[in-house]
């Protein structure tokens, strides 16, 4: 991504939806930014921090107050020498070399999956625990797969300060979103099959992604032909299935991901779960209708109940006013939020529920998973 087009995309980083007072549960930590730059802090590096999620990760750092001796911003040769201003100090890019993990502890990753393989490896050798947003470790054996509000456990054995390096993936962002809200309900009345259809986001394929969408709005809406330079079809006013490269079993990657992933994350390999993942015209978050099926009974009030006291969930479930979750109402906040909560009525007695999840996939579903990973590792 040119550095030229940085303003305009952080433009739209920062301004996606209204403010929503609902998300306010106690486990949040304020939102104003405080300076955590401190000597018992860890030595951080964020790679890929000029993209969607890596500004997102600044954001979330500053949000969460996580202490830092000292941080290094790492991009491409593209971003090399740029200028970034993060908790009042002024930071400039570093080119991602193999000498950039020196006497780094923890290690941020944003950057792709080709990235991440090349330089994860290079990251551990150094004794830096690597946190993994790309897709390039996640179903490694020994490589744990965490959602700290799911599986913390599956990352216990790994500590800061140890001088051992380690990795550890993030899951992808509509996996976390699902498992968010399916996970509580999971535990009460165990999961046996879950079918997932989304309605995925442009900030999903990144910042350039996002330019793409408003920029092929205003030529639509102009009466121009749309430029299709991330997307080989026409976004604006459309959607279409998820670009992910199709598999030889006809589903394409993205949703492979929410089958192999829930298997892991859950530590349940029998667990059924389908998927279809789809792009909508939308700037930010990700939406995603969810039917389960349980082994035990769970009714709706219960399944409310579960969801209203599920840590870093948040219901919006109001039948009367036909008001649910949206995209913008979950944008640039860390809650996940579900509604549409009912029985499914193909399903004999309470052993079937529908859901309806949004959360903003560049927060929770990249960034803020990742930073609460690293916590953990305090
Ligand atoms: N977007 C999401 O919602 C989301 C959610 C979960 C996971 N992820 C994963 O997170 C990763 C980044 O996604 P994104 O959406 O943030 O993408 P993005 O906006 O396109 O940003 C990509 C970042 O990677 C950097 N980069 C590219 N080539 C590089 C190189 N050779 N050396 C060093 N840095 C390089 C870019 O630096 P330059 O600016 O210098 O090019 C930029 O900082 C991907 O693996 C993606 O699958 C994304």
């Amino acid at each position: 991504m040119a550095a030229a087009a940085m303003p305009h995309r952080l433009h739209f980083l920062a301004g996606a939806g209204p403010a929503f007072s609902r998300f306010s549960k106690p486990h949040l930590r304020p939102s104003s930014a405080r300076m955590s730059l401190r000597e018992d802090g860890p030595s951080l590096a964020v790679v890929g921090v000029t993209g969607a999620v890596g500004q997102e990760f600044l954001s979330v750092l500053s949000d969460r107050s996580f202490p830092y001796r000292s941080i290094k911003l790492l991009a491409s040769k593209r971003s090399a020498g740029k200028h970034l201003t993060f908790e009042d100090k002024d930071y400039v890019v570093e080119e991602l070399t193999p000498d950039s993990f020196r006497g780094v502890e923890v290690a941020l990753f944003s950057a792709g999956g080709s990235i991440s393989k090349q330089f994860g490896p290079i990251a551990v050798d150094c004794g830096s625990v690597v946190v993994d947003n790309s897709s390039a470790f996640r179903m490694d054996e020994g490589v744990p797969l965490v959602i700290p509000e799911v599986n913390p456990e599956a990352m216990a054995h790994i500590k800061l300060g140890s001088g051992k390096g380690a990795l550890i993936a993030n899951p992808n962002c509509s996996t976390i979103i699902c498992l968010m809200a399916a996970t509580p309900l999971h535990r009460r009345a165990k999961v046996l099959r879950m079918v997932v259809s989304t309605y995925q986001a442009a900030s999903g394929a990144g910042a350039a992604a996002m330019e793409e969408l408003e920029q092929q709005t205003r030529e639509v809406l102009e009466g121009k032909e749309p430029t299709c330079k991330i997307f080989k079809q026409q976004y604006a006013f459309n959607l279409f299935s998820h670009n992910a490269p199709i598999m030889s079993n006809g589903y394409n990657e993205e949703e492979m991901k929410l089958v192999k992933e829930t298997r892991k994350i859950w530590n349940e390999i029998n667990v059924k779960v389908t998927a279809t993942c789809i792009r909508v015209p939308v700037m930010r978050a990700h939406a995603e209708s969810v039917n389960l099926q349980f082994e035990k009974p769970l009714d709706e009030e219960t399944a409310k109940d579960i969801l209203s006291n599920a840590p870093g969930v948040v219901v919006i479930d109001d039948r009367a006013a036909n008001h649910f979750p949206t995209p913008l109402e979950v944008s640039n906040k860390d809650d996940v939020a579900v509604g549409r909560i009912r029985r499914d009525v193909s399903q004999d007695g309470n052993y079937g529920l529908d859901i309806f999840v949004c959360g903003d996939q560049i927060r929770k579903g990249a960034a803020l998973n990742a930073v609460q990973i690293a916590e953990m590792l305090l």
